[in-house]
C-alpha cells in the first residue's frame, strides 16, 4: 500500500494523471475510488481522463450510473461510474459486462456493488483530513499495478 497526501485539487488531479500514465490501456484496468462525498474522487478521475487524452470535461455523472468518454487522439475509452445513487446490489444494469470491456474503468462508490467488482483492480481510498488536505491510499490487487509503488 502506498499513502500520498495532497494539498489541493490540482495535486489530486495530477496523481490521477500519474496513475493513468503508469497503467497500460491494453490491460483494461479497473480503478475503484473510495471516499466520502467531496473527497476528491471525480477530481482524480479528471486527471486520469487527461492522461488518456480526453478533452471533454469530466464531472460527476449524477443522473446516470455511467458515462463513457473517448479520446479523440488515441481512440481510448474511459468508463466513469458513479454508483452513489444505486441501491445496494442493484441488478438492473449490466455492470459486470462493462467491468471486462476495453478501456479504463473508474468506479466511484464501488461498495454499492461488491458482487460486480472483478478479481483484479487498483483501489484508491481518499480521506479528507482538512479543507484541502487529502490522504490517498493506493492498494494494488492486480498484476498490472504491482510495480506502481516504486513509480509514483
Ligand atoms: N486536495 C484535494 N483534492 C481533491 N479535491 C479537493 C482537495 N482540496 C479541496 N478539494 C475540493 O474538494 C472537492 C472534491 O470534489 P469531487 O467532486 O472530486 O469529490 P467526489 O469524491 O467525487 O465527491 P462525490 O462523492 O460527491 O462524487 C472539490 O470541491 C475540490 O475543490
Ligand atoms: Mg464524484
Amino acid at each position: 500500500m502506498l499513502t500520498i497526501t495532497t494539498h489541493n485539487e490540482q495535486e489530486t488531479e495530477a496523481l490521477g494523471y500519474q496513475l493513468a500514465s503508469f497503467l497500460r490501456y491494453e490491460e483494461a484496468p479497473v480503478i475503484l475510488l473510495e471516499g466520502d462525498l467531496a473527497a476528491g474522487k471525480t477530481t482524480l478521475t479528471k486527471g486520469i481522463g487527461k492522461a488518456l487524452g480526453i478533452t471533454r470535461v469530466i464531472n460527476s455523472p449524477s443522473y446516470t450510473i455511467m458515462k463513457v468518454y473517448q479520446s479523440k487522439t488515441s481512440n481510448q475509452y474511459l468508463y466513469h461510474f458513479d454508483l452513489y445513487r444505486l441501491e445496494e446490489n442493484n441488478q438492473d444494469y449490466d455492470l459486470e459486462e462493462y467491468m471486462y470491456s476495453e478501456g479504463f474503468k473508474v468506479i466511484e462508490w464501488p461498495n454499492k456493488v461488491p458482487n460486480v467488482i472483478p478479481e483484479h483492480y487498483l483501489k484508491v481510498s481518499i480521506t479528507s483530513i482538512s479543507d484541502h488536505k487529502r490522504q490517498i491510499k493506493i492498494t494494488c490487487h492486480a498484476p498490472y499495478c504491482i510495480h506502481l509503488e516504486h513509480q509514483l
